[in-house]
């Protein structure tokens, strides 16, 4: 076993995170099915492999828990929330649940601040970024979506966006690193 070169405290800041992941894991989950069950086949393929993207920010913490000499605890995930009641819906839903992530994201990264533990404040850094990009990539989906939904054609405009939601890359490209 390795020397424990995290402090109690930012483990178990770290277990929890993990666990919220998880969590994260299950609601894109539950949302994929339930996009898949109401006919959004493209919209669940995007939120199936979102759900893997999820389980691997678990999986990532997990490993620098163990690999700084911690251990960790596998612990129950909660119920996902209820089902959304549309597409709008589920995007609103899935920001939001990004949004709350990026804060405890932060919370992490003020308590590798204050204990000066600068291996996990340099950890840590990746997760900022990448919370940067998911909610960017979901508010990019809404504005898809408001586009689809102004044009009032039926269904036609829900069945392209499907389509491309079916083929949207899983990260999205950050203002400050487009090359002009
Ligand atoms: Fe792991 Fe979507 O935050």
């Amino acid at each position: 076993m390795s020397t424990k070169r995290i402090s109690d405290a930012m483990e178990k800041a770290l277990n929890d995170q993990m666990t919220r992941e998880a969590f994260q894991a299950q609601v894109y989950l539950s949302y994929a099915s339930w996009a898949e069950v109401n006919s959004f086949s493209g919209i669940a393929n995007f939120l199936y492999k979102h759900m893997n993207e999820e389980r691997e920010h678990m999986f990532k913490i997990l490993k620098y828990i163990n690999d700084r000499g911690g251990e960790t605890k596998i612990e129950a995930i909660g119920a996902p929330p209820e089902n959304p009641s549309d597409i709008k819906d589920c995007l609103e839903k899935i920001l939001q649940h990004e949004v709350d992530n990026s804060a405890e994201i932060d919370k992490l990264v003020n308590q590798a601040h204050e204990e000066k533990d600068w291996a996990t404040f340099s950890f840590t850094q990746w997760f900022v970024k990448e919370q940067i990009e998911e909610e960017s990539l979901i508010n990019g989906l809404l504005d898809k979506y408001t586009l689809a939904s102004e044009q009032k054609e039926g269904n036609a405009n829900y069945y392209e966006l499907d389509k491309d939601l079916n083929k949207a890359p899983q990260s999205a490209e950050i203002p400050r690193e487009e090359k002009l």
